[in-house]
């Protein structure tokens, strides 16, 4: 079996990337630029900061701004996102997922969280799950977001485990990339995920005896 299976946050444990989107809206709404789902897919995994510069592109605005007025931009959708979140409690952890947790923990496999959102230790707060992660990625320390590998070496590291003995679990296309480059196998949440180890269209499908027989295909 696995020695440890790494979540991503937003979109795998809770819902909050329909909030992230929401947020981006409002602030792209008001400067002009109207942003869609599918832009929204291509934010997901992504740093705040590089979120920005993706949608000021996508207005063909990406000259238009200072430093400083981005960083200004990028602090209110942050607001605007800090002030959503308080609709978050245990009742907003997605389905599958708590169940999983606590199976993970008496199969005695390690648990790790890799988010690069700044704002994944209050979020594991509100949905009552800080105690069933034993390691999470310190999103301010990281240099690179997704796809880069970054994160889920970081929350291997931290785990005390190799990326080749560990399962990830993503719902973000550049997530999925990171999992993939880190060595680990890659499980994605999502029909249109390209480059998955194992696809489930949503956490509902998600169950340990389900992750252990993936696991004992992919090393048969
Ligand atoms: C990721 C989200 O988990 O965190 C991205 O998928 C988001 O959409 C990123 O931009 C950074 O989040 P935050 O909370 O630090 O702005
Ligand atoms: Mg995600």
């Amino acid at each position: 079996k696995p020695q440890a299976v790494i979540f991503d946050l937003d979109g795998v444990v809770t819902d909050t990337a329909y909030l992230h989107f929401l947020a981006w809206q409002r602030i792209a709404h008001e400067i002009g630029i109207a942003i869609d789902e599918q832009i929204n897919e291509q934010l997901k995994g992504i740093s705040r900061m590089d979120s920005l510069e993706r949608i000021l592109r996508c207005g063909g605005a990406e000259h238009r701004y200072s430093e400083q007025e981005k960083r200004r931009l990028a602090e209110r959708k942050n607001a605007l996102y800090v002030a959503s979140l308080q609709q978050l409690n245990p009742g907003s952890v997605l389905p599958g997922i708590a169940a999983l947790l606590a199976e993970l923990r008496r199969q005695d496999v390690r648990v790790g969280l890799a988010s690069v959102s700044l704002n994944a230790p209050r979020i594991l707060e509100a949905l009552g799950l800080v105690d069933q992660f034993d390691f999470c990625a310190d999103a301010s320390r990281i240099q690179r977001s997704k796809p880069d590998p970054e994160i889920f070496i970081a929350a291997c590291a931290g785990l005390g485990v190799a990326p080749a003995n560990c399962i990830g679990i993503e719902d973000a296309q550049a997530g999925i990339e990171a999992i993939n480059a880190s060595g680990m196998l890659s499980v994605g949440i999502g029909v249109q995920l390209e480059g998955v180890d194992l696809r489930l269209p949503s956490t509902a499908e998600l169950n340990w005896p389900l992750l252990q027989t993936f696991w004992l295909t992919q090393h048969s």
